[in-house]
């Protein structure tokens, strides 16, 4: 007989963003002449710049040749990407990343739901509240949880964010293996200081666990004091990986190109107490499970560092930051408390009900998407959180939708 894996069963009905798009879409079919402005899921709606999309024409001409077509690439990606990303993202940042420890993906989301495969079904995982909801999830598939009781699971350790730490968790007080943080967090926009990440570095250290941080918005961070990187820490490749994405930096959801970095001297502990090196393992299942990245898309995410390619995706980002400033500054006008918007494109916004509710009152008064807090857990009850991806004129029109219905 096959069986199911069971622990699919424990899973709440559908994935987040699949079920604000059954509503939206249950809202249009009884509702065909109302505008809907999506505000919702963090997907960007400008153009990929144009210095990617000349490489990314380029790459595939180059396919259309006999002398410049490729077959296979390397599953980690090509050198190229990598010695760019290693130069730019890190070096300039006094982080010394070799390029052989970065690892090109499709997608941060994939990564950070993959990455779990290489740890022990029994360890102990700590999970930030409200969170990206896929941390959560693939840990539940995997089996490393119980039941979920009114939103929490079973098992799992959860970092509270509320506004009183400015959604910033401390490390708890119980052993935790697995820590997941997301700075500029997703969904609040919360920041972490380098004070507060050495915190999490040492209870990593201290308790042989290792951190996941996930950085998919580092582009979007304002403050020079805030770090881009966990690296930026002392001791920090020991005892993390990093994920990053060019998918929100710049426009690649629909392109796909995003990266994984896992320090050579990275390591996590077998049963009886002996160290593996995580770079060695994550290469074995990276190589057997994923086939790389297109050539032609590796040559549009390289052009991000080149020539106008830096200047260009700077222009797509302060836009998108414009965006947040003026969602951010309409919300605290209409007398919400918000957080975010100045370091990442999403404002988090404390809305003082049950925030299913006010994501129907919004779609329905307003025809404006948003995303409900509690789908980031139990914390995120009683918030939503706006994204600022979208035109400038179409922000502005549901802000003033959103002022005619609150
Ligand atoms: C979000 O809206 O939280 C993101 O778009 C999700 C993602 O990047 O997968």
């Amino acid at each position: 007989m096959i069986r199911i894996n069971e622990n699919y069963l424990k899973l709440t009905s559908s994935y987040l963003f699949v079920e604000i798009a059954k509503r939206v879409s249950d809202f249009q079919k009884h509702n065909p002449d109302k505008e809907i402005i999506r505000l919702g899921i963090g997907d960007v709606t400008r153009p990929l710049p144009k210095a990617c999309v000349d490489a990314f024409a380029k790459g595939v001409a180059e396919m259309g040749e006999a002398e410049s077509f490729r077959g296979y690439g390397p599953e980690q990606g090509y050198a190229f990407l990598r010695e760019q990303i290693a130069k730019t993202d890190y070096k300039s940042r006094g982080v010394n990343i070799n390029p052989d420890e970065i690892f090109i993906s499709d997608g941060s989301k994939c990564d950070t739901g993959n990455i779990q495969e290489l740890f022990a079904s029994d360890i102990s995982v700590a999970v930030p509240d409200p969170v990206y909801p896929v941390y959560v999830d693939t840990n539940v598939m995997a089996g490393r949880s119980g039941r979920n009781i009114k939103g929490h699971y079973d098992g799992f350790v959860y970092l509270e964010g509320n506004m009183d730490n400015c959604f910033v968790p401390k490390p708890p007080n119980e052993k935790a293996d697995l820590i997941y943080l997301c700075f500029p967090n997703n969904p609040t926009g919360a920041v972490a200081t380098k004070a507060q990440l050495k915190e999490w570095v040492k209870y990593a250290k201290a308790h042989k666990a290792l951190i996941l941080f996930d950085a998919a918005y580092e582009a979007f961070i304002t403050d020079p004091s805030i770090p881009h990187s966990i690296y930026e820490i002392d001791g920090a490749k020991e005892v993390a990986i990093e994920f990053r994405s060019f998918s929100k930096t710049a426009g690649f959801t629909g392109t796909r190109c995003a990266f994984t970095v896992i320090p050579s001297n990275c390591k996590a502990f077998d049963k009886d107490g002996n160290w593996h090196l995580l770079h060695g393992m994550w290469n074995r299942r990276h190589s057997t499970k994923f086939n790389g990245v297109s050539y032609p898309v590796q040559r549009a995410a390289e052009a991000v560092y080149l020539g106008d390619g830096p200047a260009q995706v700077r222009e797509i980002i302060d836009y998108y930051m414009e965006n947040a400033k003026l969602i951010r500054e309409k919300m605290e006008k209409l007398g919400y408390k918000c957080t975010g918007g100045v370091n990442a494109p999403y404002i988090w916004i404390e809305c003082g009900s049950d925030s299913w509710e006010f994501f129907d009152m919004l779609l329905s008064k307003a025809g404006v998407v948003c995303t409900p807090g509690a789908g980031f857990g139990r914390c995120g009850e009683g918030f939503i959180r706006i994204s600022a991806f979208n035109s400038r004129e179409n922000v502005e029109k549901a802000l003033r939708k959103i002022e005619e219905s609150v």
